[in-house]
């Protein structure tokens, strides 16, 4: 088995309420791109899917909806209080074609009869996403779809005019993914990840929401981000709890966006799919 695990073996990001929470703001600010993405990439009814990293569950429900009652949907996450998480909010949404497991994606016993494996902001935990892919490979059927979306921290946001808190908190995390020696061009990275792993060249696309005035709800997702990220942005010695005054940071932000009418975009998510090569 080849070694897959990142920085911390289990979740860099921390496995608190208020991580799921962020999952979920962030799923309404960049789920409609997902879809997108899983749609051109061919998921479509009947289809078994396997999501890797399926946190709240929320990719596993985008799929859902495209492959649905005739298909199924398999979710695998390492962090069992998510998994609960995810298995509860399918029943609530009355998903039965939807289940989800414990486990590291690196070892996990898995079917190999799949349609497709997707995953959304995991392959930038893992230490080598190219073996990775290489072993779901294993388990999709011949011209099977590999689809992923992943996080790329560029150069810097974009905001126009410039925002040096946005700056500032922008250039912690990307410090802290630094130092974590994890790859904050993941997103980019997808490319060469895939063509890596033996699969044709993907198709890839970039998506970011963005936005300006009192109600965007990008002051508060940055926050958030900021907040999850804590613990390792003052192990690894990026910046202070004091320095980064988290309970006035939305608002704060907010101001100085506001002040200048200003207008920014967060994180870019970067798409890419391909299909395994039949034979
Ligand atoms: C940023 S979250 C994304 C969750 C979900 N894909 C989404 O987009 O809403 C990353 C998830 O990957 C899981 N994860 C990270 N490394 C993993 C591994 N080696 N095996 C299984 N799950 C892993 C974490 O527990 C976490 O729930």
């Amino acid at each position: 088995m080849q070694e897959t695990s990142g920085y911390d073996p289990n979740y860099v990001m921390g496995r608190s309420a208020a991580e799921t929470d962020r999952l979920k703001r962030q799923s309404q600010l960049y789920d409609a791109s997902t879809w997108q993405l899983l749609k051109e990439a061919g998921l479509s009814q009947g289809m078994k899917v396997l999501d890797i990293g399926s946190g709240a569950g929320n990719v596993s429900f985008i799929a859902a909806g495209l492959v649905g009652e005739s298909g199924a949907v398999v979710g695998v996450d390492s962090n069992p209080a998510i998994v609960e998480e995810a298995a509860g909010a399918a029943r609530s949404l009355g998903l039965r074609h939807v289940s989800f497991q414990v486990g590291d994606i690196s070892t996990i016993e898995l079917d190999r009869d799949f349609d497709a494996v997707v995953g959304r902001l995991v392959l930038i935990y893992v230490k080598d996403p190219a073996a990775l892919i290489r072993r779901l490979l294993g388990h999709i059927k011949p011209d099977g779809i590999v689809a992923f979306q992943d996080l790329d921290w560029g150069e810097g946001p974009i905001a126009n005019p410039p925002s040096p808190l946005l700056s500032q908190a922008w250039g912690t995390v990307k410090e802290m993914f630094r130092r974590a020696g994890l790859n904050n061009r993941m997103g980019l990275s997808l490319h060469g990840a895939f063509v890596a792993a033996g699969l044709p060249v993907p198709r890839m696309s970039l998506f970011a929401p963005a936005g300006g005035g009192a109600d965007f709800d990008g002051y508060d997702y940055m926050a958030s981000g900021l907040r999850s990220n804590l613990p390792h942005i003052v192990k690894l010695g990026v910046a202070t709890e004091a320095e980064l005054a988290l309970d006035s940071f939305a608002d704060r932000l907010r101001t100085e966006v506001v002040a200048v009418q200003g207008v920014f975009a967060l994180p870019t998510f970067v798409g890419a799919w391909s299909r395994r090569r039949p034979g």
